[in-house]
């Protein structure tokens, strides 16, 4: 039984590959860039992209269980690919947005796509990736030691990326989640200032946190390199944790027997990444 993990190079799409070789589980890794993929080498790599859905012909042949990264463009021509090669079960990778009601045209679309197929579906829904933290907050971490964030009160709940892939690869490797959705998140609910200090603890560093207003937390992410629209998408999200505190989900501790990872364990398996 082949399993196609598309993603593959992916923050999470990575750890679903090695939970899934650890199983014994034969896995082939869907990439753009074959050559620099660096995957384990018991993985077959094939080349693909799923924004040009007959590219993806060669590696879905044969395949029987798929592990899809959300593409909502071209999700529907994909899903029913996937159909036509004999797929049997697709695991979505997709977003605690569609459960808020706050993300009608990215993820859904793919979870629709999905559906139609008949095929059996499971909805791997995780809230925020803790590696946000990295990407927002990262650079003024590493030169100053300082986190600058708006809106304070935001109460996050930041999912390590293993503890999401654990989801996906539980719902890949056993039956019973045909028809499930699974919202995933870390295993506490933080203030912004919790986070600074679940940070400071796994990286082992001191860290201050600096209030900033919605504008100058923009300005700065739009300095980074963050789009526009992006930036703003953050934000809101930021600001809807003040008066509804994103959702503690028992999932990862329900499917692996285990609890989900800490911001502080996540921060200290990512030291190397704030230097
Ligand atoms: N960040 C959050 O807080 C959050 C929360 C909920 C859900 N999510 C979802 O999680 C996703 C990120 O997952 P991740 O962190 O595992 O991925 P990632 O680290 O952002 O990497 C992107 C992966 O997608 C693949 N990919 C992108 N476009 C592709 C294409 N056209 N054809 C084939 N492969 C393509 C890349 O493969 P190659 O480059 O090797 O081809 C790579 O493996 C987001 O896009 C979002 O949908 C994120």
């Amino acid at each position: 039984m082949t399993f196609l993990i598309t993603g593959a190079t992916g923050s999470v799409g990575r750890h679903v590959v090695d939970l899934l070789v650890a199983a014994g589980a034969p896995v082939r890794a869907l990439t753009r860039t074959p050559d620099s993929a660096a995957l384990p080498d018991a993985v077959e790599v094939v080349a693909g992209d799923l924004l040009r859905p007959d590219s993806l012909l060669p590696a879905l042949t044969g395949v029987e269980r798929l592990y899809l990264f959300p593409e909502p463009s071209t999700a529907a021509q994909v899903a029913r690919l996937a159909a036509q090669a004999g797929v049997r079960r697709i695991v979505v990778l997709s977003s605690d947005a569609v459960t808020e009601g706050s993300d009608p045209d990215h993820h859904r679309p793919v979870e629709e796509a999905v559906e139609r197929t008949g095929l059996d579906w499971t909805h791997v829904r995780p809230g925020e990736f803790a590696a946000n933290k990295l990407s927002v907050w990262g650079s003024s971490i590493a030169d100053a030691g300082v986190v600058r964030a708006a809106y304070p009160d935001a109460v996050g709940a930041p999912v390590h990326e293993a503890d999401v892939a654990a989801v996906a690869a539980a719902a890949l490797l056993e039956d019973g989640h045909a028809g499930a959705v699974h919202s995933v998140s870390g295993p506490e609910a933080l203030t912004v200032g919790e986070q600074v200090r679940s940070l400071a603890a796994g990286l082992g560093r001191e860290l201050r946190f600096e209030e900033v207003t919605p504008a100058a937390a923009r300005a700065d992410m739009i300095e980074q390199g963050f789009p526009e629209p992006i930036a703003d998408y953050i934000l809101a999200f930021q600001a809807s944790w003040v008066d509804r505190p994103a959702a503690v989900h028992d999932t990862v501790e329900r499917l692996t027997g285990r609890p989900a990872r800490t911001l502080a364990q996540w921060a200290a398996d990512h030291r190397a990444d704030f230097r």
